[in-house]
């Protein structure tokens, strides 16, 4: 898959021990190439990086994306091919309430990434992760192009944006003109998939209210999300990257990643009761502080014409692969890394 272009390949991905870095390390060790992962460590025993035992079958370094020389260090010792930087405050929430560190993680991290593959010759491929957040919202219901206004009334969504600014900046000013790197961002919606415990994201919250016999309390029900299964975007920033490397910077710029379809809050909980058998739902007053848009989806023309990639599942298939991969996290690292396995490959034959 991807032309075999991860094969043998050092890929460093940042935020290894997070959600979606986690599983995108997974895949990638599986297409063949050296994975070294770079990142805080993990929070909690249940992470996927935890529960996959991911720490023994990669190279990971625990490093803060702030620190420069850190990570300069771990460049000039692995000289990795191709980036997948993923390390960020990832929470509308808890941007709210450490707006400071929201900032300097997303957007350092990113200027840092960015200058170190600068002084660097063995970098040829950068994909960085930001968001569908960083669209000023709208509630436009037709989805967001890539070339629509940047913007986030919280500090996440505008720390991302500021992302977009900075590695647009950096790609007119260094990366243009046959330079040895090419850059590329990739702005994807809410992502389900086993082994996030994230706080405050649905998924993981209604798994811990099912876990324990509690109804799943929900504010905002009719909010609209574009969510998707882990290894939708997954393929989409691995086919990206792979493009990246062969061709250079006809890929180089921003890149959606999106669903089939939307659908509401209640809609998705509903479906996660469903593939889980059983579970309540308790209304909630909205709150009027920490607003969050309530309609979101993405344009992805760009990348079904670019890329050739589009999504291949619906949202019932996604919840129920989802659930089933929560519901085997009791087994033994091995187990549960050749189950995550087995998924990337099932996925693959669709
Ligand atoms: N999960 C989603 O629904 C979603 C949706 C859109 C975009 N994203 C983006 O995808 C990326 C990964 O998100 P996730 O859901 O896997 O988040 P996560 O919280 O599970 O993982 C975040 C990772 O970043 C690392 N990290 C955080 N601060 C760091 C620092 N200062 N230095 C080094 N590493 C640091 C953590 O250690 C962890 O490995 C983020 O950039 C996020 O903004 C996620």
């Amino acid at each position: 898959m991807f032309d075999n272009v991860y094969k043998n390949k050092t890929v460093l991905v940042t935020g290894d021990t997070g959600f979606k870095g986690s599983w995108l390390a997974i895949w990638l060790k599986e297409l063949g190439a050296n994975v070294i992962g770079y990142s805080l460590e993990s929070k909690t025993e249940n992470d996927n990086y935890v529960i996959c035992g991911l720490g023994n079958k990669i190279i990971h370094i625990d490093g803060d994306i702030r620190n420069y020389q850190s990570l300069k260090s771990m460049f000039d010792k692995y000289e990795p091919d191709i980036i997948f930087h993923l390390a960020a405050q990832p929470l509308v929430l808890e941007g709210y309430h450490n707006p400071a560190e929201t900032y300097s993680t997303n957007i350092m991290g990113t200027v840092n990434i960015l200058e170190v593959v600068r002084n660097i010759d063995s970098v040829k491929t950068v994909v960085i992760v930001t968001t569908d957040k960083c669209y000023e919202n709208r509630e436009c219901e037709n989805g967001y192009h890539e070339t629509d206004r940047l913007g986030g009334k919280d500090p996440y969504s505008a720390s991302k944006a500021a992302c977009e600014i900075v590695i647009n900046s950096y790609i007119q000013s260094y990366f243009n003109n046959n330079s040895t790197a090419s850059i590329a961002s990739a702005r994807a919606g809410n992502i389900i998939g086993g082994g996030d415990w994230a706080e405050n994201r649905i998924v993981p919250d209604c798994i811990r209210s099912l876990r324990k016999n509690e109804t799943i309390k929900i504010r905002n029900p009719k909010s609209v999300r574009p969510w998707q299964y882990i290894l939708e975007p997954l393929s989409g920033y691995l086919k990206l990257g792979a493009l990246l490397y062969k061709y250079g910077e006809k890929y180089s710029g921003a890149w959606n990643f999106g669903p089939k379809e939307v659908i509401t809050v209640k809609d998705l909980v509903e479906n996660v009761i469903d593939k889980w058998g059983h579970g309540e739902i308790t209304i909630l007053e909205p709150s009027d502080q920490n607003v969050e848009s309530s309609y979101l989806r993405l344009d992805i023309s760009k990348a079904i014409a670019g890329l050739k990639w589009e999504p291949k599942l619906c949202i019932s298939e996604s919840v129920k692969y989802t659930i089933d991969q929560y519901k085997v996290e009791d087994l033994s690292q091995d187990e549960v890394f050749q189950q995550r396995v087995k998924y990337i490959n099932d996925y693959c034959k669709i």
